[in-house]
């Protein structure tokens, strides 16, 4: 579903490459998460795939088309894949950025009226996802009326609406309180197996990765970076129980020394 092939980036004000030949893959409709120290470069990653930056050199695939624009895409392909016509993902930040303005249901309907469907249509595919992430009968609201958890579920679904398979999550629940985090990552697990979608989780928490996804990519080795795999070894139907199993409480272990070996490292450089 998503393909990185040798992708090399730096930031222009940087003079060491963030990513040096960087390839990973995240398999259609799996629930892939993404881990690493705060700032390695996940999120770069994110702005990659959504072409808020551009890749020096290599390819970026989406279910097997390049979206990648390097310096050497000619104008007319450049034209066309930055017309935004062709939404291949959907994109949730850190921070909900509803816009306080617009009512829970104007919000949830902005990508598609972007997509200039008509009004009544939004409104009531809005009112079907709403009804969907359980935020029936807060249509009217606005975002500043809702709990964290009821703003991060209008958020998804605002997510939803763009109507992609492929969905980048970036520390959606980073900002919750404990509980409300706990519900929310089942919530989420729920709704992922209902769907037909991939999902792309970016966390800095090893147990939120192992609870929620199939596969975990741990980006290591700043600068230059290479991507780690691990599969996890839970069913697709999960309880928290099964987080204390012998073979989950290794690979937590795995991946914790790997990032804290990281952490080491950045503080002697
Ligand atoms: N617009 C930018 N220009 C230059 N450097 C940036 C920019 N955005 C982020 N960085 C740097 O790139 C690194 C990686 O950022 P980011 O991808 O946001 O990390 P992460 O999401 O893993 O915490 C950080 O060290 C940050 O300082
Ligand atoms: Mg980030």
């Amino acid at each position: 579903m998503l393909d990185f092939r040798e992708v090399t980036f730096g930031y222009p004000e940087d003079e060491f490459l963030m990513f040096d030949h960087l390839s990973f893959h995240v398999d259609k409709g799996e629930f892939t998460a993404m881990i690493g120290a705060s700032g390695v470069g996940k999120s770069t990653i994110f702005r990659l795939i959504n072409r808020f930056l551009t890749a020096e050199t290599g390819h970026i695939l989406v279910d097997g088309k390049d979206i990648g624009v390097t310096e050497d895409t000619d104008r007319k392909k450049k034209k066309k894949l930055l017309s935004g016509d062709d939404v291949y993902c959907g994109y949730m930040p850190q921070r909900d950025l509803l816009f306080p303005w617009r009512t829970v249901e104007e919000n949830v309907m902005l990508p598609m009226q972007i997509r200039r469907e008509k009004k009544a249509v939004c409104r009531e595919k809005a009112g079907e996802l709403l009804a969907r992430v359980g935020l029936r009968g807060y249509e009217r609201k606005y975002p500043s009326e809702l709990s964290g958890g009821m703003r991060q579920r209008a958020s998804f679904a605002r997510t939803l609406a763009v109507g992609a398979k492929l969905l980048l999550l970036d520390e959606p629940f980073s900002a919750l309180d404990a509980i409300t985090r706990a519900s929310m990552q089942e919530w989420l697990r729920e709704q992922w197996n209902e769907m037909d979608k991939t999902v792309f989780f970016i966390t800095h928490d090893v147990d939120e990765a192992i609870f929620l996804s199939q596969r975990i990519l741990v980006l290591t080795g700043r600068p230059g970076c290479e991507m780690k795999e691990f599969r996890v070894p839970l069913p697709a139907n999960r309880t928290r129980d099964m987080m204390e199993a012998v073979e989950v409480r290794e690979l937590k272990e795995q991946i914790s020394e790997l990032l804290r070996k990281e952490a080491l490292q950045w503080q002697e450089s």
